[in-house]
């Protein structure tokens, strides 16, 4: 194959061997000053420029974020990952069969392309609650993976605030104080105390249910059925409810719920919570898409439960991970979305990228340029948001 020759006519001209006379070794300059010499394959390679953003014009926040493209590193990650959910939500848009024949609404086909979303329980703890809120309530998502502290932690900011705090407060100084720490964020004990007596007499309604009416509880129905009694407008789950969008929590036991579930079993036992059920009901969200996206913050549980439902149809179409994990321990929390690949949960012809940051800082900057664009340009068309 024929090289692609750049070179300019100014380079540095080889001179003799400097053990000789008075110049730099040849090797040496040989070596510093090779030239660049491109394959036809490789013709693409220089096709953008790096550049950050120009402050001499202003300040102008969109054209910030947009400049991330020929920024390089993270930013240019993040530019990525934007162009992927864009792309995803104009697939939303495509034709696709309506799904009149499924009884379970929560699992219906609703667009073009099916949307899962991830996160753990501290992106619940820290400020992005609000920011999941707003695309549950304006259905830019259809499917949620979170744990537990993802689901109570919402329930609780109903009843009581968190609070701000410092990563270095000292624990035992804390425990005595009754408080918790969640990096730099208070959790009062306080708002536990509440979290009981509001979910006891829930637990106590889900048993007689089981025990009257024959109720088969899994997560999804019990995440759905608190969304329904919390009964506030801040609530991830309210909205979730609401709109019918399922809330999936394998672990639902793994937090402050576990505790509930435990002290309420004292008083009256009994209740059964099904996983199985829900497994078979997420799967089948995958199987039924017509393309699927996955947008996960974090890593761990909630990672691989959405990876491994789009196992079922052979893999994602758009996938966006955003976590701080490494890949080089063999973790899943920190795999690349090529090893999903190599699983068959991603497709291998899928728009898929890694970023890797804290999401409480890159997250809302990619709902800025993706999902609050479309929930305010269709609010100008229809005049609502
Ligand atoms: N507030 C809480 O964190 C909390 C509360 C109650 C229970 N729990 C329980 O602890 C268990 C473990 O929590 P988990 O599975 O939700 O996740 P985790 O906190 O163990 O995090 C898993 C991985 O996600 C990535 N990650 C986490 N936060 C990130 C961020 N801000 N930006 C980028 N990447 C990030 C990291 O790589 C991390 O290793 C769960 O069962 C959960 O229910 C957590």
């Amino acid at each position: 194959m024929d090289s692609i020759d750049l070179s300019t006519g100014d380079e540095p001209v080889m001179k003799g061997n400097a053990d000789t006379n008075n110049d730099s070794p040849s090797i040496a300059r040989a070596s510093v000053f090779q030239k660049t010499q491109l394959q036809e394959e490789d013709k693409n390679l220089f096709t953008h420029k790096v550049n950050g953003f120009n402050f001499d014009n202003g300040i102008d926040y969109h054209g910030l974020l947009q400049s991330f493209r020929t920024t390089g590193f993270q930013a240019t990650n993040v530019s990525m990952a934007i162009d992927i959910i864009n792309e995803m939500w104009l697939s939303r848009r495509e034709q696709f069969a309506e799904d009149f024949k499924e009884e379970d609404q929560f699992i219906q086909r609703r667009s073009g392309c099916t949307i899962f979303l991830g996160y753990t329980s501290n992106i619940v703890s820290s400020g992005l609650r609000d920011i999941i809120r707003f695309l549950v309530q304006h259905k830019m998502v259809d499917c949620i993976v979170t744990t537990a502290g993802g689901i109570e932690e919402d329930l609780i900011k109903c009843l009581a605030p968190f609070y701000l705090g410092d990563f270095n407060l000292k624990g035992s100084d804390l425990r005595e104080k009754g408080i918790n720490r969640i990096g730099n964020l208070l959790v009062p004990n306080e708002n536990y105390c509440k979290f009981e007596d509001w979910i006891i007499p829930i637990l106590s309604e889900m048993l007689k249910e089981q025990q009257e009416n024959g109720m088969h509880w899994t997560p999804s129905k019990i995440i759905n059925r608190l969304g329904e009694k919390i009964n506030n407008k801040q609530s991830i789950y309210y909205w979730a409810a609401v709109n019918k969008i399922p809330v999936f929590c394998p672990g639902l036991t793994d937090g402050s719920l576990g505790d509930m579930v435990y002290f309420h079993s004292f008083k009256e036992s009994g209740l059964i919570i099904d996983i199985a059920a829900d497994i078979r009901r997420i799967n089948t969200i995958a199987v039924k898409a017509q393309k699927s996206g996955m947008v996960i913050i974090g890593g761990g549980i909630i990672k691989h439960h959405i990876c491994n439902a789009n196992l079922m149809r052979n893999g994602a179409d758009y996938s966006v991970f955003i976590n701080t994990a490494n890949e080089f321990d063999g973790s899943d929390a920190g795999a690349r979305p090529d090893e999903a690949v190599s699983w068959g949960k991603i497709k291998s012809n899928a728009k898929s990228v890694k970023v890797n940051c804290d999401a409480t800082i890159v997250f809302p900057l990619i709902v800025a340029e993706t999902f609050a664009r479309f929930v305010h340009s269709r609010a100008c068309k229809s005049s609502e948001v």
